[in-house]
Protein backbone atom coordinates (compact mmCIF):
# COMPACT_ATOMS: atom_id res chain seq x y z
CA UNK A 1 0.00 0.00 0.00
CA UNK A 2 2.89 2.69 0.80
CA UNK A 3 6.59 2.17 -0.45
CA UNK A 4 8.89 4.51 1.17
CA UNK A 5 12.52 4.29 -0.66
CA UNK A 6 15.68 6.35 0.21
CA UNK A 7 13.85 9.20 1.63
CA UNK A 8 16.09 12.17 2.72
CA UNK A 9 15.29 14.97 4.47
CA UNK A 10 17.06 17.98 5.93
CA UNK A 11 16.28 21.01 7.35
CA UNK A 12 18.50 24.05 7.77
CA UNK A 13 21.00 21.48 7.06
CA UNK A 14 20.25 19.04 9.62
CA UNK A 15 19.69 15.44 8.65
CA UNK A 16 16.12 14.80 9.96
CA UNK A 17 15.71 11.41 7.86
CA UNK A 18 18.56 9.36 6.18
CA UNK A 19 18.03 7.01 3.75
CA UNK A 20 14.48 6.08 5.34
CA UNK A 21 13.23 2.98 3.30
CA UNK A 22 9.76 0.67 3.95
CA UNK A 23 6.44 -0.80 3.66
CA UNK A 24 3.05 -0.36 4.71
CA UNK A 25 1.05 -3.88 3.83
CA UNK A 26 -2.66 -3.20 3.38
CA UNK A 27 -4.98 -4.06 6.69
CA UNK A 28 -2.02 -3.73 8.79
CA UNK A 29 -1.36 -1.88 11.99
CA UNK A 30 2.23 -0.82 11.97
CA UNK A 31 3.95 1.03 14.97
CA UNK A 32 6.69 3.66 14.69
CA UNK A 33 8.80 4.01 17.85
CA UNK A 34 11.68 5.71 18.55
CA UNK A 35 13.08 7.74 21.08
CA UNK A 36 12.32 11.47 21.63
CA UNK A 37 13.24 13.48 18.10
CA UNK A 38 14.45 10.35 16.34
CA UNK A 39 12.24 12.03 13.39
CA UNK A 40 8.72 10.13 13.20
CA UNK A 41 6.89 13.14 13.36
CA UNK A 42 9.15 14.45 10.81
CA UNK A 43 8.06 11.29 8.33
CA UNK A 44 4.76 12.36 8.48
CA UNK A 45 5.60 15.45 7.56
CA UNK A 46 7.36 15.00 5.11
CA UNK A 47 4.61 12.68 3.68
CA UNK A 48 1.99 15.35 3.85
CA UNK A 49 4.82 17.63 2.03
CA UNK A 50 4.79 19.95 4.88
CA UNK A 51 8.24 19.27 5.00
CA UNK A 52 9.37 18.59 1.53
CA UNK A 53 11.92 15.83 0.96
CA UNK A 54 14.94 16.56 -0.40
CA UNK A 55 15.24 12.85 -2.05
CA UNK A 56 13.54 9.54 -2.47
CA UNK A 57 10.05 8.72 -3.18
CA UNK A 58 6.75 7.83 -1.36
CA UNK A 59 4.12 5.81 -3.06
CA UNK A 60 1.04 5.23 -2.46
CA UNK A 61 -1.14 2.26 -4.43
CA UNK A 62 1.50 2.99 -6.78
CA UNK A 63 1.45 7.17 -6.98
CA UNK A 64 4.37 9.09 -6.04
CA UNK A 65 3.19 11.17 -3.38
CA UNK A 66 6.42 13.47 -3.11
CA UNK A 67 5.52 16.74 -4.59
CA UNK A 68 2.09 16.22 -3.89
CA UNK A 69 0.62 18.95 -1.73
CA UNK A 70 -0.95 17.89 1.22
CA UNK A 71 -4.51 18.91 0.01
CA UNK A 72 -4.00 16.21 -2.97
CA UNK A 73 -2.26 13.84 -0.56
CA UNK A 74 -5.52 14.08 1.82
CA UNK A 75 -7.79 13.36 -1.36
CA UNK A 76 -5.65 10.39 -2.68
CA UNK A 77 -7.02 8.66 0.78
CA UNK A 78 -4.62 9.41 3.35
CA UNK A 79 -5.84 10.73 6.41
CA UNK A 80 -3.31 12.00 9.76
CA UNK A 81 -3.61 13.08 13.13
CA UNK A 82 -1.23 15.30 15.15
CA UNK A 83 0.97 15.21 18.03
CA UNK A 84 -1.14 18.23 19.34
CA UNK A 85 -4.83 19.16 19.00
CA UNK A 86 -5.65 20.54 15.63
CA UNK A 87 -9.28 20.96 16.78
CA UNK A 88 -10.51 24.68 15.75
CA UNK A 89 -11.70 25.32 19.69
CA UNK A 90 -14.35 28.43 18.37
CA UNK A 91 -16.76 26.02 16.36
CA UNK A 92 -19.12 23.02 18.22
CA UNK A 93 -17.65 19.50 18.31
CA UNK A 94 -20.16 18.66 16.08
CA UNK A 95 -19.13 21.28 13.54
CA UNK A 96 -15.29 20.22 14.13
CA UNK A 97 -16.53 16.59 12.71
CA UNK A 98 -18.10 17.36 9.80
CA UNK A 99 -15.01 19.02 8.88
CA UNK A 100 -13.75 16.02 8.30
CA UNK A 101 -16.71 14.81 5.44
CA UNK A 102 -15.60 15.38 1.95
CA UNK A 103 -18.99 17.23 1.58
CA UNK A 104 -17.88 20.36 2.74
CA UNK A 105 -16.49 22.53 0.88
CA UNK A 106 -16.90 26.11 -0.54
CA UNK A 107 -18.83 25.21 -3.65
CA UNK A 108 -21.06 22.72 -2.07
CA UNK A 109 -21.82 25.30 1.00
CA UNK A 110 -22.88 27.49 -1.83
CA UNK A 111 -25.17 24.98 -3.57
CA UNK A 112 -27.10 23.82 0.16
CA UNK A 113 -27.19 27.81 0.75
CA UNK A 114 -29.07 27.92 -2.87
CA UNK A 115 -31.37 24.62 -1.96
CA UNK A 116 -29.35 21.53 -3.87
CA UNK A 117 -31.58 18.97 -2.47
CA UNK A 118 -29.42 15.68 -3.17
CA UNK A 119 -26.57 17.70 -1.28
CA UNK A 120 -28.78 18.61 1.75
CA UNK A 121 -29.79 15.05 2.43
CA UNK A 122 -26.57 14.32 2.16
CA UNK A 123 -25.25 16.69 4.69
CA UNK A 124 -28.23 15.35 6.41
CA UNK A 125 -26.44 12.09 6.46
CA UNK A 126 -23.27 13.34 7.32
CA UNK A 127 -24.49 15.17 10.79
CA UNK A 128 -26.07 11.93 11.36
CA UNK A 129 -22.90 9.92 11.53
CA UNK A 130 -21.55 12.18 13.56
CA UNK A 131 -24.19 12.42 16.01
CA UNK A 132 -23.47 8.55 16.00
CA UNK A 133 -19.86 8.55 16.47
CA UNK A 134 -20.23 10.99 18.97
CA UNK A 135 -23.02 8.75 20.67
CA UNK A 136 -20.41 5.61 20.19
CA UNK A 137 -18.25 7.21 22.56
CA UNK A 138 -20.62 8.77 24.92
CA UNK A 139 -20.02 12.53 23.74
CA UNK A 140 -23.33 12.67 21.92
CA UNK A 141 -24.10 15.55 24.97
CA UNK A 142 -21.10 17.61 23.76
CA UNK A 143 -22.33 17.63 20.16
CA UNK A 144 -23.19 21.44 20.65
CA UNK A 145 -20.57 22.59 23.07
CA UNK A 146 -17.26 24.24 21.41
CA UNK A 147 -14.36 22.01 21.07
CA UNK A 148 -12.41 24.89 23.33
CA UNK A 149 -14.66 23.27 26.31
CA UNK A 150 -13.25 19.46 26.12
CA UNK A 151 -11.04 17.75 27.84
CA UNK A 152 -7.58 16.89 27.21
CA UNK A 153 -8.74 12.97 26.14
CA UNK A 154 -11.81 14.46 24.71
CA UNK A 155 -10.35 16.31 22.19
CA UNK A 156 -8.24 13.39 21.30
CA UNK A 157 -11.06 11.24 21.44
CA UNK A 158 -12.59 13.62 18.52
CA UNK A 159 -9.50 14.08 16.51
CA UNK A 160 -9.86 9.60 15.67
CA UNK A 161 -13.74 10.39 15.06
CA UNK A 162 -13.00 12.93 12.46
CA UNK A 163 -11.15 10.14 10.60
CA UNK A 164 -14.21 8.04 10.39
CA UNK A 165 -15.87 10.79 8.63
CA UNK A 166 -12.80 11.10 5.65
CA UNK A 167 -13.03 8.13 3.41
CA UNK A 168 -9.21 7.60 4.27
CA UNK A 169 -7.61 4.30 3.35
CA UNK A 170 -4.34 4.68 5.38
CA UNK A 171 -4.24 6.94 9.21
CA UNK A 172 -1.24 7.77 10.49
CA UNK A 173 -1.93 8.57 13.99
CA UNK A 174 1.01 10.59 16.18
CA UNK A 175 0.43 9.37 20.00
CA UNK A 176 -2.59 9.13 20.14
CA UNK A 177 -2.94 7.85 23.39
CA UNK A 178 -0.15 10.42 25.10
CA UNK A 179 -1.63 11.16 28.67
CA UNK A 180 -4.73 9.88 28.65
CA UNK A 181 -6.18 7.88 31.30
CA UNK A 182 -6.40 4.33 31.17
CA UNK A 183 -10.08 4.20 30.11
CA UNK A 184 -9.74 6.39 27.27
CA UNK A 185 -7.07 4.18 26.47
CA UNK A 186 -9.51 1.31 25.83
CA UNK A 187 -11.86 3.17 24.10
CA UNK A 188 -9.23 5.05 21.76
CA UNK A 189 -7.77 1.30 20.96
CA UNK A 190 -11.32 -0.04 20.56
CA UNK A 191 -11.61 2.79 17.71
CA UNK A 192 -8.22 1.66 16.09
CA UNK A 193 -9.06 -1.78 15.83
CA UNK A 194 -12.94 -0.66 14.52
CA UNK A 195 -10.85 1.57 12.00
CA UNK A 196 -9.09 -1.45 11.07
CA UNK A 197 -11.81 -3.62 10.85
CA UNK A 198 -13.51 -0.64 8.38
CA UNK A 199 -10.74 -1.56 5.78
CA UNK A 200 -8.28 0.85 6.53
CA UNK A 201 -4.80 0.72 7.06
CA UNK A 202 -2.82 2.19 10.30
CA UNK A 203 0.40 3.77 11.11
CA UNK A 204 0.87 4.89 14.82
CA UNK A 205 3.50 6.74 16.95
CA UNK A 206 3.46 5.96 20.52
CA UNK A 207 6.00 5.72 23.39
CA UNK A 208 4.19 3.31 25.77
CA UNK A 209 5.62 -0.29 24.33
CA UNK A 210 3.00 -2.44 26.15
CA UNK A 211 0.60 -1.00 23.41
CA UNK A 212 2.91 -1.37 20.80
CA UNK A 213 3.13 -4.71 21.29
CA UNK A 214 -0.27 -5.10 22.26
CA UNK A 215 -1.73 -3.53 18.94
CA UNK A 216 0.47 -3.82 16.00
CA UNK A 217 1.63 -6.27 14.28
CA UNK A 218 4.94 -4.35 12.30
CA UNK A 219 6.80 -2.13 14.31
CA UNK A 220 9.65 0.34 12.81
CA UNK A 221 12.55 1.83 14.91
CA UNK A 222 13.76 5.21 14.32
CA UNK A 223 17.02 6.54 15.80
CA UNK A 224 18.10 9.92 14.58
CA UNK A 225 16.41 9.48 11.20
CA UNK A 226 17.44 6.39 10.78
CA UNK A 227 15.95 3.01 10.42
CA UNK A 228 17.92 0.59 13.07
CA UNK A 229 15.44 -2.02 13.01
CA UNK A 230 11.62 -3.53 11.72
CA UNK A 231 9.83 -6.70 11.84
CA UNK A 232 7.61 -7.98 14.80
CA UNK A 233 7.59 -6.44 18.55
CA UNK A 234 9.30 -9.33 19.92
CA UNK A 235 11.68 -9.30 17.16
CA UNK A 236 12.62 -5.45 17.25
CA UNK A 237 13.12 -5.57 21.35
CA UNK A 238 15.51 -7.48 21.49
CA UNK A 239 17.56 -6.10 19.34
CA UNK A 240 21.03 -4.22 20.84
CA UNK A 241 20.28 -1.33 18.17
CA UNK A 242 17.30 -0.46 19.61
CA UNK A 243 18.27 -1.18 23.57
CA UNK A 244 20.90 1.18 22.54
CA UNK A 245 19.00 3.43 21.59
CA UNK A 246 16.62 3.83 24.17
CA UNK A 247 19.22 3.47 27.01
CA UNK A 248 21.32 6.22 24.89
CA UNK A 249 18.72 8.61 25.29
N1 LIG B 1 10.21 22.65 12.04
C1 LIG B 1 11.41 22.16 12.35
N2 LIG B 1 12.52 22.88 12.11
C2 LIG B 1 13.74 22.39 12.40
N3 LIG B 1 13.97 21.21 12.96
C3 LIG B 1 12.89 20.45 13.25
C4 LIG B 1 11.56 20.88 12.96
N4 LIG B 1 10.71 19.92 13.37
C5 LIG B 1 11.47 18.93 13.88
N5 LIG B 1 12.77 19.24 13.81
C6 LIG B 1 13.89 18.41 14.26
O1 LIG B 1 13.77 17.16 13.63
C7 LIG B 1 14.18 16.12 14.50
C8 LIG B 1 13.09 15.10 14.59
O2 LIG B 1 11.96 15.67 15.25
P1 LIG B 1 10.54 14.95 15.30
O3 LIG B 1 9.59 15.92 15.89
O4 LIG B 1 10.24 14.40 13.97
O5 LIG B 1 10.84 13.77 16.33
P2 LIG B 1 9.85 12.70 16.96
O6 LIG B 1 10.46 11.37 16.68
O7 LIG B 1 8.47 12.93 16.49
O8 LIG B 1 10.01 13.00 18.52
P3 LIG B 1 8.92 12.97 19.73
O9 LIG B 1 8.85 11.54 20.15
O10 LIG B 1 9.55 13.83 20.76
O11 LIG B 1 7.64 13.52 19.21
C9 LIG B 1 14.52 16.78 15.84
O12 LIG B 1 15.91 16.95 15.90
C10 LIG B 1 13.82 18.11 15.74
O13 LIG B 1 14.51 19.08 16.50
MG1 LIG C 1 6.78 13.48 17.42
Amino acid sequence: MLQVRDLNLRIGGLRILSDLSFDIKDGSITGLIGPNGAGKSSFYNALFNLFPANSGSIKFDGIELVGKTSDQINHLGIARTFQDSKLLPQITVLDNLLLGSKYLNPVNLRRVFFGHKTLKEEFKNEKKKAMELLRKVGLENKAHSLAKNLSFGQSKLIEILKIFMYESKLVLLDEPFSGLFPEMVKVITALIRELVASGRTIMFVEHDMRLIAEICDHVIVLDAGSKIAEGTFEHVKSKPEVVEAYLGN
